[in-house]
C-alpha cells in the first residue's frame, strides 16, 4: 500500500450509525478487550488495529483521563490539556524522567513501563547529546494554540534541570540552576511581549517562528559515559527568529490584539519618562492598537507584563538609556498609525498629513525635521540613470508608506530584541570557556503547523512551505526508524513504499516552480499577481500537486501533505517584495533613535544578510527560502525528536475533544501519516502467537502444512505456524506485479506478522463467516437432536404418563391411609394424653379447695379469738375507765366549787368542747355499731362459706367425670369464694380500722376526761380567787352560781361519756 498521507479520507464529514447494529455494541476493528472495552495504548505503534478512528479514540481516552501525552514511536503527541496538570511537572518528575532516561544504565528500552512525556524527548535528547555526542533537535509543530510554545518552554526547563546531573530522591525538589542557565531561561520568554498577541485561537499567539539552540560544553565527557555526574553542561543559546506577522503592527481585528508590548508600554505607570507626550495617553489614542477588552493575558494584567519585561530586559543587560531608545522606537510606530493623509491643495494627485501635531510628534520622536519627515511618506524619489526626481504619493499611497515605514520600524526593533537576547545569553560570548564554536547543540523548534483557511494568502503559503520542508524530514527520520523495525523482524527493505513530498516541494521551490515564478514576476517591470498565477499554472502544469481553478484566474491550489488549500494570489507580489522605498529606508538612517537608524549589516540575529547582487535573494520568500534552508541544513546534522501538539477542541476548554478538528490536525501534523508509514506496507499487525489463536480455524494443515522442527524455539516454531496459517488462509488475495512476481499480502517477522491494506481485514471476515458457518452446523446438530427428544417422548410419553399415573394415584392412596392411620392414632393418644392431665388437674384443683377452705376456716377461728380478745381487752379497759370516773366523780364536788369562780367566757369554751366531745361519743357509739353489725354480717358469711364449701365437696364428689361442669363450678366457687374472702379480708380490715379509731377515740376521750379535771380545778381554783378577794357580794354569788351550773353540766356530760363508755 503506498502511504497517502492521509489524503484520501473525506474531510470533516459525519455520519451517523446505530451501535445496536454491532454485535455487542462494538464497532468492527476496535481495539477492546475480550469485554468489549476500549484498550489504551499509550504507544501508538502498538495498536494492533490502525486506522484514523482507533488513533483518534486512544488520544480521546487519554486526554480525557488527564494524560495529554501518548507516543507514537519516537513522537510524542502532545494533547493542549487547557488546565495546568501540576503534578505532571515538578520537580519530582524531572528527576524521575532524567534519572531513569539518562542517569541509569539499561539494556532494555530506558521508557518501558514510563508514561509519555515531553520530558522523555528531553531527556534522551540531552542523553544524545552528552552520551553520543550528536546534536540533537526538537521539532515541536501544531496548529495556533495547540501549545508548542508551553512545550518547547516545558522542555527547556527540563534541560536546565537534567543538565545538572543525577539526582537523589531528597535532593529531587531543590531546583537551584547557574546564572547563566538561568537567563537562558528566563530571557527567552521576552520575545514573547515583541513577538506574540491575542488572536482569536490563541490569547498568547507567537506571531514568528523560533528555533532556539541551547548550547552545552560536553568537551569533559570521555570516552565512557559518566553515569554519576554530568559532564555536559547547558552554558548559553542563540536563537533565530523567521517570519514576523508585521500586518499585526498596522492592523488586527477588533477581537484580536497587536503585539503585547504595545498595550505594556502604555500600561506602564512611567511612561512619561520615555517620551512625555505619553502622559495619560491610553490605548485608543493610537489607531495601531485601538481600544481593547483584555484586561490580562495569562493571568496577569499588561502593567504586570510591562514590569516583568523591562526587568528581563535590563537582565539581559539593557540599560536606561536603551530602554528609553527601545520604548521611543516603540512610540514612533505608535505616532506613525495617527498620521492622517488628505490631498494636497485640492490636488487629488498629491498628499500631505493633515494631522499636523502627529506629524511633529513623529519628527521629534525620530529626531528628524518635520518636513523632512513628511515629504518621505508625500513623495517618491525615483532613479533614472542619468537623473534624480521626486513624485507625489497619492493619499492612499502615503498611508501605505507610513505604514510599511511603521512596519519596518517594529521589524527592527523585534530584531533587535533578539540580538540583546543573543548577546546576553550565546556561549561564545558569556560562558567562559567561550571564543569556541564546538559547543553542542540542542535545538528547539517552535514553529508555525500547516495552515488553511477560508481564504489563503502570502504568508500561508510561506508556512505552510516550510512545514513542507519539515515534513519531508520528518518523513524520512520516520522511514528510517520503519527501516530499523523492519530489520529488526528480518523483513526484506524491498517491501516498503511510501510517499514523500517531493513533488509538493518541486512544485514550490524547484526550478519554475511557484517561488521561482513569484521572484520572477517581483523583478519584472509591471509584474501582477494575475500574471504570476498564468505563468505558475503553466510552467507547473504536469505536476501532480497544482491544482487548478478554472473559475478565478487569481486562484490556485496545492496538494500539500496535510491536505488540499486553495491560495488567493492577491497581492501575492508585493507582499514578496521586500523593498522599503528609498526615501522611508532614508528616513529611518536619518533617525537619531539607534535602533530606527539600525542597518542589516548591524543585524546579528543569525538572519541570513542581503544578497545586492542577486534580485531573487531580495524578495522575502527568497530571504525566507535561504533561512529555510539554512535550518533543514542544521536541522540534517542533528538528531531530531518530534512533538505533534493537537488542539483537542475549539472552545480552549479541559477535557473536551472534538473529533472532526482534532483527526485533521492529527492528518496536518502527519501523525495518521506517520502511524501508517511506521507500518508501510503493512499498516497492521500482530504477534505470531496471535496469529495462531484466530485464525487457526482457516488453516488446511494437510494442504499448508508448517515448516517448524522440534529443535527450534518456540518463537521459531510460531513464526513457522503463522507462516503457514497466513499463506493458507490468504492465498486468494495473492496478486502479482508487472514483473510476474506473486505479491502476498503478508510478511511473517520473527514475532510479529505485518499484514498489506485490506488483509486483515479479510482475514477477520472470513473468521466470522467461518465462525457462522460453524454456528449454523452447531445449530443443525442441535435442532436435530431437540427434534429427535420431542418425537422420543411423543412416542413413549403416553405410557410414561400411564404409568406414572398410576404410580401417582397409588402413591396418593397410600399416603391418604397412612395419614388417617396416623391421625387416629394421634387423636386417641391426644385424647389419653387430655384424660389424664384432666384427671390430676382435678385432683390438684380439689387439693387446693381443700386448702383453701381449711386455711379459710383457721383464719376465720384465729379472728374469732382475735375478736374476743379484743373484746375482753375493751372490757377490761371499760373497768378501768370506769373506775377512773368513779375517783374523778369524788373529785369533781371539791373542784366545782373552785370552778364555779371561773370567768363565764371559759366555761362558754367549756360548754362547747363538752359539746364536741358529745358528739364524737355519739359518733363512736354508732361505729361501733356498725363494726358489731359488720362482724354479725362476717360471722354469717363464713357460715354461708362453711355450708358452701361443705356443698361443694359433695358436688365435687357427685360430679365424676364432667370435668367442664366441675370446672365451672369451681370456677364459681373459686370467684365467689374470692369474694368472700374479699369481703371478709375488708370486713377485717374495717374491723381492725374501727377497732383503732375505737382505740383513738377512747384515748380521745381519756385525754378530753383528764382535760375536764384540769379545768374544773382551774374553774375551781378561779371561784376561790374570787370569794377570797371580792367584796362585792352579787359577783360572788353569781360565781358560785355559774360554777354549780356548769359543774351540774359536767356531771352530765361525764355521765353520758361513761355511759357511751360502757357500750363499746
Ligand atoms: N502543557 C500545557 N498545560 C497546560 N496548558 C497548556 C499546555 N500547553 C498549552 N497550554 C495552554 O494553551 C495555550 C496556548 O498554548 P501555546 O501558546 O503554547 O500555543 P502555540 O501552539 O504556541 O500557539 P501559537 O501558534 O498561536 O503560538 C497556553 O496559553 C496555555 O493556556
Ligand atoms: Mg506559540
Amino acid at each position: 500500500m503506498d502511504c497517502d498521507g492521509g489524503r484520501a479520507a473525506k474531510k470533516g464529514e459525519q455520519i451517523y450509525i446505530s451501535m445496536k447494529e454491532y454485535p455487542f455494541g462494538v464497532l468492527p476493528l476496535a481495539n477492546v478487550d475480550v469485554n468489549g472495552n476500549l484498550v489504551e495504548f499509550a504507544d501508538m505503534v502498538k495498536l494492533p488495529y490502525l486506522h484514523e478512528a482507533a488513533i483518534l479514540y486512544n488520544l480521546k481516552r487519554r486526554h480525557r483521563e488527564g494524560k495529554p501525552y501518548t507516543r507514537t514511536g519516537d513522537i510524542i503527541i502532545a494533547v493542549n490539556p487547557f488546565q495546568w496538570l501540576t503534578h505532571l511537572y515538578t520537580e519530582k518528575k524531572r528527576s524521575y524522567y532524567s534519572n531513569r532516561l539518562v542517569w541509569e544504565q539499561t539494556d532494555k528500552d530506558p521508557r518501558d513501563g514510563m508514561e509519555p512525556h515531553v520530558y522523555e524527548v528531553s531527556a534522551l535528547a540531552y542523553k544524545g547529546l552528552a552520551f553520543g555526542n550528536v546534536d540533537q533537535s526538537i521539532l515541536v509543530s501544531g496548529e495556533s494554540g495547540a501549545g508548542k510554545t508551553e512545550t518547547v518552554k516545558i522542555a527547556m526547563n527540563h534541560m536546565a534541570s537534567v543538565q545538572q546531573g543525577p539526582k537523589s530522591e531528597a535532593d529531587a525538589d531543590i531546583a537551584q540552576l547557574d546564572p547563566v542557565v538561568d537567563r537562558v531561561v528566563q530571557s527567552n520568554p521576552l520575545l514573547e511581549a515583541f513577538g506574540n498577541a491575542k488572536t482569536l485561537r490563541n490569547d498568547n499567539s507567537s506571531r514568528f517562528g523560533k528555533y532556539l539552540q541551547l548550547q552545552f560544553d560536553n568537551s569533559s565527557a570521555g570516552a565512557v559515559p559518566s553515569y554519576t555526574r554530568s559532564t555536559c553542561k547547558l552554558v548559553g543559546s542563540k536563537c533565530e527568529v523567521y517570519l514576523l506577522e508585521k500586518n499585526r503592527v498596522t492592523q488586527h481585528t477588533e477581537m484580536e490584539r497587536t503585539y503585547h508590548v504595545f498595550y505594556q508600554l502604555l500600561a506602564a505607570p512611567d511612561k512619561q519618562k520615555y517620551w512625555p507626550k505619553l502622559a495619560g495617553k491610553r490605548n485608543e489614542d493610537f489607531k495601531y492598537v485601538g481600544k481593547s477588552s483584555t484586561t490580562k493575558i495569562e493571568d496577569m494584567t499588561d502593567e504586570e507584563h510591562y514590569h516583568h519585561t523591562v526587568k528581563v530586559l535590563r537582565m539581559v543587560g539593557v540599560d536606561d538609556n536603551m530602554l528609553k531608545e527601545l520604548f521611543v522606537a516603540i512610540a514612533i510606530v505608535l505616532q506613525c498609525g495617527n498620521l492622517v493623509f488628505g490631498a494636497k491643495g485640492g490636488d487629488r494627485d498629491k498628499s500631505e498629513v493633515t494631522t499636523r501635531t502627529e506629524i511633529k510628534d513623529l519628527a521629534e520622536l525620530l529626531g528628524v525635521d518635520d518636513a523632512v519627515c513628511e515629504m518621505a511618506f508625500t513623495e517618491r524619489t525615483m532613479k533614472t540613470r542619468s537623473e534624480t526626481y521626486k513624485v507625489p504619493l497619492k493619499t492612499d499611497a502615503a498611508k501605505e508608506a507610513a505604514d510599511s515605514f511603521a512596519k519596518e520600524v517594529y521589524g527592527k526593533i523585534f530584531l533587535w530584541v533578539v540580538d540583546q537576547v543573543n548577546s546576553a545569553t550565546n556561549a561564545e560570548t558569556n560562558y567562559q570557556g567561550g571564543g569556541r564554536d564546538d559547543f553542542g547543540i540542542i535545538g528547539l523548534l517552535d514553529i508555525f503547523g500547516f495552515e488553511s483557511f477560508k481564504v489563503n494568502r502570502f504568508e500561508q503559503l510561506c508556512i505552510n512551505y516550510a512545514n513542507e520542508k519539515l515534513q519531508q524530514k520528518f518523513t524520512e527520520d520516520v522511514f528510517r526508524a520503519v527501516q530499523e523495525e523492519y530489520e529488526s523482524e528480518g523483513i526484506e527493505l524491498a517491501e516498503i513504499t511510501y510517499d514523500d513530498n517531493t513533488d509538493v516541494l518541486d512544485l514550490i521551490e524547484g526550478r519554475g516552480g511557484l517561488l521561482a515564478m513569484l521572484n520572477e514576476e517581483c523583478v519584472r517591470p509591471g509584474g501582477n499577481d494575475q500574471d504570476f498565477v498564468q505563468k505558475a499554472l503553466m510552467a507547473n502544469k504536469t505536476s501532480p500537486c497544482l491544482i487548478v481553478n478554472r473559475t478565478d484566474r487569481m486562484s490556485f491550489g496545492v496538494h500539500h501533505y496535510a491536505g488540499k488549500v486553495m491560495y488567493d494570489a492577491d497581492k501575492f507580489v508585493s507582499s514578496n517584495q521586500d523593498t522599503l522605498p528609498t526615501d522611508l529606508e532614508e528616513l529611518g538612517k536619518a533617525s537619531a533613535n539607534s535602533i530606527v537608524s539600525r542597518t542589516e549589516a548591524a543585524d546579528t540575529s543569525g538572519k541570513p544578510k542581503r544578497q545586492k547582487s542577486n534580485i531573487v535573494g531580495q524578495t522575502i520568500w527568497g530571504k525566507y527560502k535561504t533561512q529555510l534552508s539554512s535550518l533543514m541544513t542544521n536541522l540534517r546534522t542533528t538528531s531530531s525528536r518530534y512533538i505533534r501538539c493537537i488542539k483537542p477542541n475549539m472552545r480552549k476548554v479541559p477535557v473536551a475533544m472534538e473529533h472532526v478538528p482534532t483527526i485533521e490536525q492529527l492528518r496536518c501534523a502527519g501523525v495518521v501519516a506517520a502511524v501508517t508509514l511506521a507500518r508501510s506496507a503493512f499498516p497492521n499487525r500482530l504477534d505470531n502467537q496471535a496469529v495462531k489463536f484466530r485464525y487457526n480455524s482457516m488453516w488446511d494443515k494437510n494442504a499448508f502444512p508448517s515448516k517448524q522442527t522440534n529443535n527450534m524455539t518456540k518463537e521459531q516454531q510460531a513464526k513457522c505456524i503463522a507462516e503457514a496459517i497466513l499463506t493458507c488462509a490468504l492465498k486468494e488475495k495473492e496478486t502479482k506485479n508487472k514483473e510476474g512476481k506473486i505479491v502476498r499480502q503478508f510478511v511473517v517477522g520473527h514475532t510479529k506478522s505485518y499484514f498489506r491494506a485490506g488483509a486483515l481485514e479479510y482475514l477477520e471476515s472470513n473468521r466470522s463467516t467461518g465462525l457462522d458457518a460453524q454456528a449454523t452446523t452447531i445449530q443443525k446438530y442441535m435442532r436435530g437432536a431437540v427434534t429427535r427428544m420431542r418425537l422420543r417422548d411423543m412416542v413413549e410419553g403416553a405410557a410414561k404418563r400411564e404409568r406414572e399415573a398410576r404410580l401417582a394415584k397409588e402413591k396418593a392412596q397410600r399416603e391418604a391411609q397412612e395419614k388417617a392411620e396416623r391421625e387416629a392414632r394421634e387423636a386417641r393418644e391426644k385424647f389419653e394424653r387430655e384424660k389424664a392431665e384432666r384427671e390430676k388437674a382435678r385432683a390438684e384443683a380439689n387439693q387446693k379447695y381443700l386448702d383453701q377452705i381449711a386455711k379459710l376456716e383457721n383464719d376465720l377461728k384465729f379472728e374469732e379469738s382475735e375478736g374476743k380478745r379484743r373484746l375482753k381487752n375493751a372490757a377490761d379497759r371499760k373497768t378501768e375507765i370506769q373506775n377512773q370516773i368513779a375517783s374523778l366523780k369524788e373529785q369533781t364536788s371539791e373542784d366545782a366549787k373552785r370552778k364555779i369562780l371561773e370567768p363565764k367566757k371559759i366555761v362558754a369554751q367549756q360548754k362547747k368542747k363538752v359539746a364536741e366531745q358529745a358528739k364524737m361519743i355519739d359518733f363512736l357509739k354508732k361505729e361501733n355499731k356498725k363494726i358489731r353489725k359488720e362482724h354479725d354480717k362476717v360471722q354469717q358469711k363464713y357460715d354461708v362459706v362453711a355450708e358452701n364449701n361443705e356443698k361443694l365437696l359433695k358436688a365435687s364428689d357427685i360430679a365424676g367425670d364432667d370435668f367442664d361442669k366441675k370446672e365451672e363450678q369451681m370456677s364459681k366457687v373459686d370467684s365467689k369464694n374470692k369474694t368472700l374472702s374479699d369481703t371478709l379480708n375488708e370486713a377485717k380490715s374495717l374491723n381492725a380500722q374501727l377497732k383503732d379509731e375505737c382505740m383513738a377515740k377512747q384515748d380521745a376521750y381519756m385525754s378530753q376526761a383528764e382535760t375536764r379535771l384540769e379545768y374544773q380545778k382551774t374553774m375551781a381554783r378561779i371561784l376561790n380567787m374570787i370569794q377570797d378577794s371580792s367584796v362585792e357580794a352579787q359577783l360572788i354569788e353569781e360565781t358560785v352560781c355559774w360554777a354549780l351550773e356548769a359543774e351540774s353540766e359536767s356531771k352530765t356530760i361525764m355521765a353520758a361519756l361513761e355511759a357511751e363508755t360502757a357500750m363499746m
